[in-house]
């Protein structure tokens, strides 16, 4: 099969390399790719949502299959895209529909598909300039911190945890009046939910889904989880406390009513769920979904899906995923990325980054790299993810510290306590 992988970070090496392995593959192609994802495939230069150069690129090369990486393709509707094209249509898209991938796209859809398949989830209320006398009342009955979301999609950076209700009040009026543009044009206020988060996978064909391995990501920059959030500095699995028993909890309350409700309300859905959980003294509830895997989750992930994941996805196009057998890796995964200095905020790129081959006993998946003058140098926030296998995730972590080690650029920095707080 000629496949073709749309995006460029992290999470897209780790699929490239999963889906590199699958006797299936004939030729995979990756939209645009990094540094690193030349070395399983051949790195294309079209952008992830350049519609148009897609589709030239899939009918000249003869693509069978497209996999998207990131939700914005998802959200701009490159499913529908090729639904909807004479010579597209056959070609399968692993990813759902503009209209599934509101559930992204959209706090307040999300809130409200909960709401109608009584998914357990933070009670909240959606408020837009014309009821901001609502939304300062509901502050009033919640307790501190305070949960603010811009409805849109910010690239991570729309959720606002306020200490006090006078900042909280504050930010309201801010996000309303254009602090995160259109995307807070509507904003979500929440009910703040104190617990560990985990975050779970599913792969669906619309009807049938498998669960995929289970992982915790660690967002803030500094030790202790302190700091800035990020895009994930590292990422772990499985969880210690999503046991047999949660996940069986997971499934019943919030995995079945959404894959459920997503094909009761008609809704086209064949790609990933990731369910942003957390876990409130023994009780799953949402926090979130993202209609695509979780970066870095997917670093740690991939190394435990033991099944064909092209044969997978066979199964999600053809709508028989019931047929296919997912089997998981009984061993720990970890990965720990190593970023810009200064990230998140101002960063430099273009430092030559060395030792990538000296690191022989993990993977190492590129996050944001490019190749300038056949040297491989920095070219992103978040860098390089070390992952690693492991008897339990003590081993595999002391790999990608050991890794780390060997990786050198400017201002490398990387968090040294991934995996502290299980
Ligand atoms: P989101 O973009 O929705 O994933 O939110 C970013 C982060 O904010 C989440 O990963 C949580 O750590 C936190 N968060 C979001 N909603 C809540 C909530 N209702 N209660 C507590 N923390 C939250
Ligand atoms: N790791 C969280 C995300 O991908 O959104």
């Amino acid at each position: 099969m000629k496949l073709l992988l749309l995006g460029s970070g992290g999470r897209e090496h780790a699929l490239a390399w999963k889906i590199a392995q699958s006797p299936k593959i004939e030729k995979l192609y990756i939209a645009p790719g990094n540094a690193g994802t030349r070395n399983v495939g051949e790195n294309v230069a079209i952008k992830a949502d350049d519609f148009e150069a897609i589709r030239t690129f899939v009918l000249e090369n003869g693509i069978q299959m497209v996999v998207v990486g990131p939700e914005d393709p998802l959200v701009k509707g490159v499913y529908d895209f090729f639904k909807e094209d004479e010579a597209l249509k056959d070609i399968p898209v692993i990813g759902p529909s503009r209209t599934g991938a509101v559930l992204e796209g959209s706090k307040e859809f999300a809130k409200e598909f909960m709401m109608r398949h009584g998914i357990p989830t933070a009670g909240y209320k959606s408020i837009t300039a014309d009821n901001l006398e609502e939304g300062l009342a509901f502050l009033e009955t919640l307790e501190a911190p305070y949960v603010l979301k811009a409805d849109g999609l910010c690239a991570g950076k729309g959720v606002l945890i306020l200490p006090t209700l006078e900042e909280a009040r504050k930010e309201l009026k801010e996000m309303l009046g254009g602090r995160f543009g259109g995307a807070s044009a509507t904003v979500v206020i929440e009910e703040f939910l104190s617990g560990t988060e985990c975050s779970v996978f599913v792969l669906t064909d619309g009807k049938n889904y498998k669960i995929l391995p289970e992982a915790k990501d660690y967002k803030r920059i500094g030790e202790g989880d302190k700091g800035l959030n990020t895009g994930g500095m590292g990422s772990i699995s499985p969880v210690p406390f999503a046991d047999k028993q949660w996940m069986q909890k997971v499934e019943e309350r919030i995995i079945r009513p959404t894959v459920e409700g997503l094909a009761t309300e008609g809704i086209d859905y064949k790609g990933f769920i990731f369910f942003g959980l957390i876990n409130v003294k023994g009780e799953p509830m949402v926090i979130e979904y993202n209609v695509r895997m979780g970066d870095p989750e997917t670093e740690s992930v991939m190394l435990r899906i033991k099944s064909d994941l092209v044969e997978l996805f066979e199964g999600v196009a053809a709508g028989n995923l019931d047929e296919k057998t997912l089997e998981i890796d009984e061993r720990a995964a970890v990965c720990v990325m190593l970023v810009s200095g200064g990230y998140p905020e101002a960063y430099d790129k273009g430092y030559p980054i060395t030792g990538l081959d000296d690191v022989k006993d993990s993977i190492v998946f590129h996050a944001g790299t490019a190749l300038k003058d056949g040297q491989v140098v920095t070219a992103g926030g978040r860098v390089i993810a070390v992952s690693s296998y492991g008897a339990d995730k003590e081993e595999a972590l002391a790999q990608s510290f050991a890794g780390a080690q060997k990786i050198s650029f400017d201002k490398k920095y990387f968090r040294s306590d991934i995996g502290f707080d299980l």
